[in-house]
C-alpha cells in the first residue's frame, strides 16, 4: 500500500442511517418497548402484544418462544398471527434492576445455572443473554425475553452480555459459578475473549 492509496482508502467513510420506526395505534395499546424485531403493547392487565417488521422473525420467534415457554423459561403465548405474538406480560423486575437492589448471590447464580442449563435442554444454543430480558419470577423461576437469536449456526459459549451487565457484580457471579457449574465456568474460562469481557467489568 503506497502512503498516497492508504490516504485515500481512509477517507472513505460508512455508516448507516438510523432506521426509522413508524407506529400506528389508533386504540391507542400503551407502549412497553421497541427494538430490533418490533414493537410490544400492553393489551391488558396480563398480555401484551409483540408486532414484528418483518414474518420472518415473529416465525423465528414463535419457534424459539414455544419451547422456552413449554420449559417455563418464556412468557406464555396466547395467540399468534403472521405479524404478530400475544404473549403473557412479565411485571416482575428484570435482572438488570434486581442486581443493582440486592448484588449477587450465591442463591441467584445458582438461579442463572440453571437458567442455562434450561437453555441447553430445549434447544437454545445462545448461552448468552441481556440482563434487561431477564425476569426474576417469584418462586425460583426466571423467563426470558427477546429469544429471536436463541438459536445459532453454530453455539455461542461465553455469556458475554450477561456477565458484561452486571457490572463490577460480574466478578462474583463467574467466582460462584467456578464453584456452582464447572461446566459453564469451564466454557467461559477457556474462550479466547474471556479475560477481555472480564477486564472490563465495572
Ligand atoms: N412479555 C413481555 N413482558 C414485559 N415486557 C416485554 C415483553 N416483551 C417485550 N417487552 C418489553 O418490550 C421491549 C421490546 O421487546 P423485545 O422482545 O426486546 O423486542 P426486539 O426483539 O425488537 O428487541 C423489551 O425490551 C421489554 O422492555
Ligand atoms: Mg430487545
Amino acid at each position: 500500500m503506497t502512503e498516497d492509496l492508504l490516504h485515500k482508502v481512509n477517507q472513505i467513510r460508512v455508516w448507516k442511517p438510523e432506521t426509522v420506526i413508524e407506529i400506528e395505534n389508533p386504540d391507542g395499546f400503551r407502549l412497553i418497548g421497541k427494538g430490533k424485531q418490533g414493537a410490544v403493547f400492553q393489551i391488558d392487565e396480563r398480555r401484551c402484544v409483540k408486532i414484528y417488521y418483518h414474518s420472518k422473525s415473529c416465525q423465528r420467534e414463535l419457534h424459539t418462544l414455544k419451547l422456552g415457554a413449554k420449559a417455563g423459561i418464556c412468557p406464555e403465548i396466547y395467540y399468534w398471527d403472521t405479524q404478530f405474538i400475544v404473549m403473557e406480560y412479565l411485571t416482575a423486575p428484570t435482572l438488570f434492576d434486581y442486581i443493582q437492589q440486592n448484588g449477587m448471590t450465591r442463591e441467584l447464580s445458582e438461579r442463572l445455572v440453571t437458567l442455562l442449563d434450561t437453555f441447553e435442554q430445549v434447544g437454545f444454543n445462545r448461552f448468552d443473554h441481556s440482563a434487561r430480558h431477564i425476569f426474576i419470577m417469584p418462586g425460583d423461576s426466571m423467563k426470558v425475553i427477546d429469544v429471536v437469536h436463541m438459536i445459532k449456526p453454530t453455539p455461542v459459549y461465553l455469556a458475554k452480555k450477561l456477565i458484561g451487565d452486571m457490572g463490577m457484580y460480574g466478578h462474583d457471579f463467574v467466582n460462584f459459578v467456578r464453584e456452582l457449574s464447572p461446566k459453564w465456568y469451564g466454557h467461559w474460562s477457556n474462550h479466547w475473549e474471556f479475560e477481555e469481557v472480564m477486564s472490563q467489568l465495572r
